[in-house]
This record gives C-alpha cells, sequence and structure tokens, in this order.
C-alpha cells in the first residue's frame, strides 16, 4: 500500500528498532523533513522487500519530492487498487516437478531479457538522489534490467545513455512542438536507445492533490534536460488553476500523430498507457510492435481499474500479435508471476526502483530489482514452474 505521512512516522519506531544509520554511508544526510519524523532507517542490507524501501525512501527526500513520487490522482483508489487487485488473486500450485534450474528468461523485440522486469519510465530522478537517472542507469545495468528514460528526466538522454553501455529504451512524451518531437526521436536513435516507448495516456495530468498541499516546484538548478529549448524545460509542471493544461504536454494528439511518429523511427514501438482493447487493437493497426498496460501508476485517471485486471481482456483481443506489458503496482515476485500468467509478456516496476534510487543511488536500484526478481524465481519454483512459458492461466486458481 502507499503510505501516508501518518503511517510514516508511526512506522518510526519500527524503522529505529532496527537501528543504525549506515544509510549514510552511501547517500547525503537525510532531509530535514524525515529527521523532524524521527526517522533511523536500518541499513539497506537489512530491507528485506520493495515494502522496506519504500518505508525507507522518505527518509532520504524532502517532503516535496515525497508526495510528488508517491501520490495518485484524486482519492487514489486506482492507486491503492493497483497493487489490491495483486493480492485478490490467488495461486494453484503444482508440486513435484523438478524446480533444480530455473529459466527466468525472455525475449522481447530481439532481445533476450535475463527476467522478465524492466523499470518505468519516471521523471526527475535527481529529486531521489543527486546523480539521477545516471545512477539509476548504471543500477539497472547492474541488475541485468533495462530502464525505460523518461523524456522528462532531469538528465540528458546522451548523459544517461553514456552512463552505461547496456540497452536502454527511450519514453516520449509528444511535445506540442512537432520538430522538436522528430528531434527527440532522433536523438535517441542516435544515442542508441534501443525501443521507442510513446505515452498516450496523458493529454493532461490528473489531479495530483499532494502536490497542490506541498506545492510541487522543481528545485533551482534542476531542469527537464531534454526539452532545453522549450519553455517546458523549467516552466511549471503543473497546470495553474485556470488551465488543466501543461506546456509539456500535448492534449491534440490523436492516432494520426501515431502514425506520423512509427514513421520516424525502424526501432521497436510501443504505445504506454493502454486499458481499452478497442485502443489496443487500434495501436496494432497503426503499427506497435508493442504495448504497455498502465494507468500511469494511478496518477492520472482514477478509478479507472488496476491494470491487473484490465490486463486480461486486451490481451485476449491482442491474441498474441505483439508483446503486451504491465506496470502499476507489482511490488512482489508473486505479482510477476500472476501478471505473466494473465498475458504479460513482462512488467515494469515504477515507484519501487524510486525508493532504491533514493536508498542507496545505482546499488539501491540494483538491490530493489534483484530483492523483486528472487522473490519471482522463488514464485516460480513453489508453483512448479521451470520456464517462463510455463506460466499460464492454470497458476491462477479460479
Ligand atoms: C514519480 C513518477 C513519475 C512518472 N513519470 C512518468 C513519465 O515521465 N513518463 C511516463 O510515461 N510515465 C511516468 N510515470 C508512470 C510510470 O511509468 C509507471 O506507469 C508507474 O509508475 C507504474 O506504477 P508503479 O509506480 O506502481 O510501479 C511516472 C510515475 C511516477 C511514480
Amino acid at each position: 500500500m502507499p503510505i501516508t505521512r501518518r503511517e510514516l512516522i508511526r512506522n518510526s519506531s519500527l524503522l529505529a528498532a532496527a537501528g543504525g544509520s549506515a544509510l549514510a554511508a552511501d547517500t547525503k544526510a537525510p532531509p530535514a523533513a524525515a529527521s523532524a519524523a524521527g526517522m533511523n532507517p536500518p541499513p539497506p542490507h537489512l530491507l528485506a522487500d520493495l515494502a522496506d524501501y519504500e518505508r525507507a525512501a522518505p527518509t532520504r527526500m524532502s517532503e516535496v519530492a515525497w508526495n510528488y513520487f508517491s501520490g495518485g490522482a484524486a482519492d487514489e483508489h486506482t492507486l491503492r487498487w493497483n497493487q489490491e487487485a495483486y493480492v485478490r488473486l490467488r495461486l494453484r500450485p503444482r508440486v513435484l516437478t523438478d524446480v533444480s534450474d530455473l529459466d527466468l528468461g525472455v525475449q522481447l523485440f530481439g532481445r533476450r531479457h535475463p527476467f522478465p522486469i524492466l523499470l518505468a519510465p519516471c521523471a526527475y530522478h535527481k529529486l531521489a538522489h543527486p546523480e539521477g537517472e545516471a545512477a539509476s542507469a548504471r543500477g539497472a545495468a547492474a541488475a541485468g534490467a533495462t530502464l525505460v528514460v523518461s523524456t522528462s528526466a532531469t538528465t540528458t538522454l546522451e548523459e544517461v545513455s553514456a552512463a552505461t553501455p547496456e540497452p536502454k529504451w527511450f519514453q516520449l512524451y509528444v511535445q506540442p512542438d512537432r520538430r522538436f518531437t522528430e528531434g527527440l526521436v532522433r536523438r535517441a536513435e542516435a544515442a542508441g536507445y534501443e525501443t521507442l516507448v510513446v505515452t498516450v495516456d496523458t493529454p493532461v495530468l490528473g489531479p495530483r492533490h499532494r502536490e497542490t498541499r506541498t506545492p510541487f516546484a522543481m528545485p533551482p538548478g534542476m531542469d527537464r534536460a531534454n526539452l532545453r529549448g522549450l519553455v517546458a524545460a523549467t516552466g511549471g509542471h503543473r497546470p495553474t488553476e485556470q488551465t488543466i493544461y501543461s506546456a509539456m504536454l500535448d492534449p491534440k494528439l490523436t492516432w494520426k500523430e501515431i502514425t506520423w511518429l512509427r514513421s520516424l523511427t525502424k526501432r521497436p514501438f510501443l504505445l504506454k498507457g493502454i486499458l481499452n482493447a478497442d485502443d489496443a487493437a487500434r495501436a496494432i493497426d497503426h503499427g506497435a510492435d508493442g504495448l504497455i498496460v498502465s494507468n500511469h501508476g494511478g496518477r492520472n485517471l482514477d478509478t479507472v481499474p488496476a491494470t491487473i485486471d484490465a490486463l486480461p481482456e486486451v490481451a485476449a483481443r491482442v491474441g498474441g500479435r505483439v508483446p503486451v506489458l504491465v506496470d502499476g503496482g507489482v511490488r512482489r515476485g508473486t505479482d510477476v508471476l500472476k501478471a505473466l500468467a494473465l498475458g504479460a509478456s513482462a512488467v515494469l516496476i515504477g515507484r519501487p526502483y524510486l525508493h532504491g534510487l533514493a536508498v542507496g543511488g545505482a546499488e539501491g536500484v540494483a538491490r530493489v530489482v534483484g530483492l523483486l526478481k528472487r522473490e519471482f524465481a522463488m514464485a516460480m519454483a513453489l508453483t512448479g514452474r521451470r520456464t517462463v512459458a510455463e506460466i499460464d492461466g492454470s497458476v491462477i486458481w479460479r
């Protein structure tokens, strides 16, 4: 579950009981907000799962940053449902299958991934750690996972690319300035990004009230580095109360632009933010090589279903023509297993690796991915599945 400030303070005694301040070894001193709450998080090696990282993360950043990362839209129903829906699904194990040699690998868009977990595009990594997206890229590479780098990164896509030679994907927010948008696609190709992921679920931002209550503002010296040259590079992140539109998003986007974008690149081309099976079918008709079922981590339209509830319908309509990935609320190895059982080729995580980044920089990102991967391997072994191909609908208890 997402953690509120009140819970955070309640949890502080638990964290303090675990003792130590070894976190100081790999990141700066805790920000004032966390010190005021009396937080004293345990050393990273005692953080056992993604929930532990979620509890430790707010001690490593300002309250403004925490509210930006953790918040969702409106009443945050969808934000909660994303996780709750996984918990509602029960598993049907199979015994005596010799699970001494597991293969977690998957083939996606011409490349083998050692396990089916990627890192979703998220904005503003420097709010979590001074090394920002470069540290995330190194952490992802160390863990063997692919990072999808956001248009709204606080580090240029070229600098992130230079941080590690491991493959990365680029996420595109189409800009109202189409020439600039085309330039972004060209830059991403030139910098070696393997795959273009176009986010289509954000013509406007959702009502993120946490960002009003602790007003969000980009700290001095930080910008949307990829958008330099546009007013959106440093302009307000949120629309004013007089409008719903944001300088960094294009509300005019339609399928016509998808056809145009598709024509710009020969690289694999994915649409992110698909929930509706009709849109999934249209996306394939418009040349998409893959889809990401996503509700933007519950940050845009509240009361849309949890992504794991939307996935089966989309997967059924796609019928295996292209890979379908899913993100939102994945926190356990059993969640990865359930997503694959219901038709996903792979999952992405968002907030959990930002928590890892805040707690321990690149190392923290790698550790979060490693913990989730290990839980996934255990879930496979305990349900009697040796390969990802063996994970089908029969692993869900109906
Ligand atoms: C702080 C934050 C920033 C995000 N920024 C972007 C972004 O720049 N582009 C995008 O396509 N999605 C963005 N997302 C959505 C994520 O890609 C992903 O869909 C979501 O985080 C998955 O849910 P999870 O956080 O529960 O794992 C963002 C999410 C968060 C939490």
